[in-house]
């Protein structure tokens, strides 16, 4: 019989590996992977590009006019990984810098916006065979997915790992201390919002990773589907 395929919801805090505990598990199986939080950044960058942030404020009225001109989509590049397009153009590199992130919570906390990712998120993965990561996946997109992980860290370690990674795509300028405010506020925010707030579904299972390698999580969460297809 061939196996059955499910829907992997991943959520958790910013930094904390989410995304290549998703990603490593999608190319295991086969599965699509979709990095919902890459949508939200598209759309910041977007509002950023048009002058629609002012400090902490989005010109509401303007964005919610300009939503049905926003186009995100996903495309394999030459490496074989998943790049983010907006309107027919690779942002990728773009959205990851600190200027999309220290404006991606104001945008991610508009209602509207939610509105519009979470109906593109649900066509994604009418057809289940897919891992998809972001704030609120367990608890609106798909309630009913068959794993739902929440992964968190402390905000220590998972701002030493964003800081890391800043420096390896050549970032010299961002410090530690302004990435760690950064992570700090966006927890604030993410968990405070009205909209959705981030959340453990209910029904998840609470992965701390500290104190883990890669490897470890990967295998715990292959193990954990393997538990749910069988
Ligand atoms: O995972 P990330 O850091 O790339 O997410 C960027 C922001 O988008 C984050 O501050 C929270 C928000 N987000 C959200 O509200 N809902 C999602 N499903 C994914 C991300």
């Amino acid at each position: 019989m061939a196996q059955k395929r499910i829907t992997v919801a991943i959520d958790g805090h910013s930094s904390c590996g989410k995304s290549t505990m998703a990603k490593a598990l999608a190319k295991r199986i086969g599965y699509a992977y979709i990095d919902t939080g890459a949508m939200y950044r598209a759309v910041t960058l977007y509002c950023l590009e048009l002058g629609m942030i002012d400090g902490d404020k989005v010109n509401k009225p303007r964005l919610r006019r300009h939503m049905p001109k926003i186009e995100i989509t996903f495309k394999v590049n030459e490496e074989g990984k998943s790049d983010t397009w907006l309107n027919g153009r690779n942002v990728e590199k773009e959205i990851r810098g600190m200027e999309v992130s220290n404006k991606v919570s104001l945008v991610s906390a508009i209602g509207f916006v939610r509105k519009a990712m979470v109906a593109q998120q649900q066509a994604m993965g009418r057809n289940k065979g897919i891992v998809m990561d972001g704030r609120d996946i367990g608890t609106v997109v798909f309630p009913d997915a068959e794993l739902k992980v929440f992964v968190t860290a402390s905000a220590q370690v998972r701002a030493e790992r964003r800081f890391k990674e800043l420096q390896s795509k050549g970032d010299t300028t961002t410090t530690f201390e302004e990435v760690l405010a950064n992570v700090e506020e966006r927890d604030r925010i993410d968990s405070t919002r009205k909209e959705s707030p981030l959340r453990q579904a209910d029904d998840a299972l609470l992965l701390d990773n500290s104190s883990l390698s890669i490897e470890q999580q990967d295998e715990w969460l292959y193990n954990e589907f393997l538990k749910r297809v069988k």
